[in-house]
C-alpha cells in the first residue's frame, strides 16, 4: 500500500506529522509531497523522518528531474490533509504552479483532500463551488468538523481528525 500525502500551508499542518506516523505505523509506504509554502511551516526533515521517505517540494528534488511524472506511478492514493482553500482552487481549475498542484493532475489515481480553513472562508460560495467541482472530477473530500478554530472564530471549517481522516484512507486504500 503506497500513498502520497500532499501537505498544503493550512493551520491545521501540525496534524499533517500525526497522519504521516499513524499511516507508516500501519504499514502503509508514504511519500510526502509539500506546497514550497506549506515547507517553509514544517521542516520537510520532520516528515521525512516521519515517513521514513524523502519528502518532495519540487519537480528537481532528490536528483529528478520529473517528480510530477515519477510520483505519479508510485502510488495508489493520494491524500490532501491539510488542504488549503488555495490547494482546492488549484485543483478546481487545474492550476500547476507547483509540484503538489502538477501532481493533482497527473496522479490516475483515487484523490482524497481534507479541507481546513477558517469557518468564514469554508462558508465562501467559491470555496463550496471548488468543493462541488473537484467532487465532479471524483475527488474524495472529507468534510470538515464543525468547533472553535484556531483564530477562536467557531463554526464549519478545521480539519477532521486525524483519526478519522487514517481510517478513512486505510478503509478505502485496502478496497484498490
Ligand atoms: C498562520 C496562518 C494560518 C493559515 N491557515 C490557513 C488555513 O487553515 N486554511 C487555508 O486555506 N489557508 C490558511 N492560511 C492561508 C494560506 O497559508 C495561504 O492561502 C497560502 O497561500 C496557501 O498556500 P498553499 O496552498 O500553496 O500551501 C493561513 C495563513 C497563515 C499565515
Amino acid at each position: 500500500m503506497k500513498i502520497i500525502l500532499g501537505v498544503s500551508a493550512s493551520i491545521a499542518i501540525y496534524k499533517s506529522c500525526d497522519i504521516a506516523r499513524q499511516l507508516t505505523k500501519e504499514g502503509v509506504q508514504v511519500t510526502v509531497v509539500m506546497t514550497p509554502t506549506a515547507s517553509t511551516w514544517i521542516s520537510p526533515v520532520i516528515l521525512s523522518a516521519l515517513s521514513n521517505n524523502p519528502v518532495y517540494v519540487s519537480d528537481t528534488d532528490h536528483g529528478g528531474s520529473m517528480a510530477h511524472i515519477d510520483l505519479r506511478k508510485k502510488a495508489d492514493l493520494l491524500l490532501v490533509a491539510p488542504a488549503s482553500a488555495d490547494i482546492i482552487s488549484m485543483a478546481a481549475v487545474g492550476a500547476a504552479p507547483n509540484l503538489l498542484a502538477t501532481l493533482l493532475l497527473s496522479f490516475e489515481g483515487q484523490k482524497w483532500m481534507a479541507p481546513s480553513m477558517n469557518p468564514a472562508m469554508y462558508a465562501h460560495p467559491a470555496v463550496k463551488a471548488n468543493i462541488q467541482k473537484i467532487k465532479g472530477y471524483g475527488y474524495q473530500v472529507i468534510p470538515p468538523d464543525t468547533g472553535e478554530a484556531v483564530c477562536g472564530d467557531s463554526g464549519e471549517g478545521k480539519m477532521a481528525s486525524v483519526e478519522h481522516i487514517v481510517k478513512e484512507i486505510l478503509a478505502n486504500i485496502k478496497k484498490i
